[in-house]
């Protein structure tokens, strides 16, 4: 027999733990369970949950390791660590001007067309050493991990040629490697066609399929490949090439779809086998038939809405008809620029009128779910890594409802406090 692993970790006295323990993904009707166990207790031996159980009882499970380490929940509620599946942490600069100049009326992509947007970005992360970038991303991934946020997916594309790509990517690798909350790293080259080739789009094409794609697999640099799929950014048949050859090349598929207006995004996101497709905004209804059908995870992001007073993904529609739904910051310097997951799932109750149990859902399992890492991370069961928030507040309904201020309490990571 092995060793019994024993307790290092322990929290009593949790008024709501909320072990998201059951069916993955969460779709219709299930999205609503929490696998609530209340007055509970949870221990961890290292990096993994040992047991999970009823506060009086949770000792009686496990042996205690010499200076195992107690906390008293007094009451609050604890969740699994949040997890953010779609994220651009690594930018050089924010563009507040944009900001404004959208609410002087201009619209995103009018600033996009006049060389603002991601293409101004591309041009400060170019000039930007990588100590530098690294030292930014660092900061927004603290801000991330306040909020209860112990893992994210993290892309590239403000580098746009093969080398600013994979200077970004080795950042990402490098924060994961040294930063406590978990990065997977995604490739999203195709963000936009860069300013040196904006008279020759096919060549940039062409470097992608050709140069970036096979480098950024063959280094392992990326598990998953992004494309902005979008009316005068990438179209439909260039999308299709593109993300064809990122499949070929072993790469999981991810789709910034249908954000700004209904072009077949879901659907093609869904014909190759995307692990998610995400914005949504103007998903046609085919297109939810088809989401619903092949399992490819809905990321919605109604900060991006918020951020562009635009409109919403129709999320109700998506849960109704049995599609997938997670939710996601967006975090990035134009569309959605804020690190605050909280704050989406009060964005998802006002504007997609998602429940504080299906919000949890979808930043928990279904999330999970969007990284390709469903049962693995966002539950709080024994043998899963215990990535855990404590919050302060005695009714996990108050997470939308008590708004715009953070009610983190700790964040635990791997079995070990890393932020409160
Ligand atoms: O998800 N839509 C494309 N990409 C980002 C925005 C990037 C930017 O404006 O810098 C998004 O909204
Ligand atoms: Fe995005």
């Amino acid at each position: 027999m092995p060793p019994q692993k024993k307790a290092t970790f322990l929290i009593k006295n949790i008024g709501q733990l909320i072990t998201m323990d059951g069916p993955v993904p969460r779709v219709g009707n299930q999205m609503k369970e929490l696998g609530l166990i209340e007055d509970g207790g949870i221990a961890a031996a290292g990096e993994e949950i040992l047991a999970v159980g009823k506060s009086d009882e949770i000792e009686g499970k496990v042996d205690l390791a010499e200076g195992c380490r107690f906390v008293d929940a007094h009451g609050g509620v604890v969740t699994p660590g949040l997890i953010d599946p779609h994220t651009h942490p690594v930018f050089a600069k924010t563009r507040e001007a944009e900001f404004e100049m959208r609410i002087e009326g201009k619209s995103y992509m009018e600033i996009a067309a006049a060389g603002g947007g991601i293409r101004s970005s591309v041009r400060d992360l170019r000039e930007t050493p990588a100590a530098e970038l690294t030292v930014r991303t660092a900061n927004r991934l603290n801000t991330l991990l306040s909020y209860g946020v112990t893992t994210i997916e993290a892309k590239s594309g403000y580098g746009l040629s093969t080398e600013s790509e994979i200077k970004t990517l080795q950042i990402i690798k490098n924060l994961n490697e040294t930063h406590p909350i978990d990065l997977i790293p995604t490739f999203l080259g195709a963000h936009e066609v860069p300013d040196e080739y904006r008279e020759d789009r096919e060549t940039y094409i062409e470097i992608l399929i050709n140069e970036m794609i096979p480098r950024v697999a063959s280094e392992k640099l990326a598990e998953f490949c992004d494309i902005f799929c979008e009316e005068g950014v990438f179209d439909i048949e260039e999308s299709r090439r593109i993300m064809t050859t990122a499949k070929n090349h072993g790469l999981k598929l991810k789709f910034h779809a249908d954000e700004l207006a209904s072009t077949g995004g879901a659907e093609l996101a869904s014909e190759l086998g995307a692990v998610s497709a995400d914005h949504l905004v103007y998903i046609s209804d085919t297109g939810i038939e088809a989401m619903a059908e092949s399992g490819t995870v809905a990321v919605l992001l109604p900060g991006t809405s918020f951020s562009l007073a635009g409109n919403y993904a129709p999320a109700r529609k998506l849960i109704d008809r049995g599609a997938t739904v997670a939710l996601s910051t967006d975090c990035n310097p134009g569309s959605s620029f804020t690190e605050s997951l909280p704050l989406m799932i009060t964005l998802a109750a006002l504007q997609y009128r998602m429940t504080a149990a299906e919000s949890l859902s979808a930043v928990t399992v279904n999330a999970a779910c969007a990284l390709d890492r469903g049962g693995k991370i966002g539950q709080l069961k024994p043998g899963l890594p215990a990535d855990i928030a404590l919050w302060n507040m005695s009714d996990y309904r108050e997470l939308p409802y008590h708004y715009g201020i953070n009610l983190v309490r700790i964040v635990i990571k791997r079995g070990k406090i890393v932020c409160g």
